[in-house]
């Protein structure tokens, strides 16, 4: 798996955006667990964030898209309200240890 970052960059209730290569992710931490998706919006393909790190909606209980508002389960990326609604976010494949959170980009590089 690749190193993604420490724990404490991923706090409670915050997102972070993350670039591995061609790869844009995010990060988002909802009671106390990471949950890791591909940044890129089911309804157009683009990037989900408004400004830098900033996933979520006001409440922070809900990943939002800022290009025309769709909102998304942190915990499984599943779109629930937008014009996308019923789609989901692309998950990518994350741990959490001592050392800090880490993904899982292919498949085939799994275990390495
Ligand atoms: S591009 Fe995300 S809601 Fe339209």
């Amino acid at each position: 798996m690749i190193f993604l970052c420490s724990s404490s960059q991923v706090p409670e209730a915050h997102s972070k955006g993350f670039e591995l290569g061609e790869h844009a992710l995010f990060a988002v931490r909802r009671q106390g667990e990471v949950f890791v998706y591909k940044n890129r919006c089911p309804h157009r393909g683009v990037p989900l964030e408004w400004q830098p790190d900033q996933f979520l909606d006001s409440s922070a209980s809900l990943i939002q898209c800022a290009t025309h508002g769709a909102l998304f389960l942190i915990e499984n990326g599943e779109c629930v309200a937008g014009p996308c609604e019923g789609q989901s976010l692309t998950v990518i494949k994350s741990r959490e240890d001592a050392e800090g959170i880490w993904v899982s980009l292919h498949r085939d590089a799994d275990g390495v």
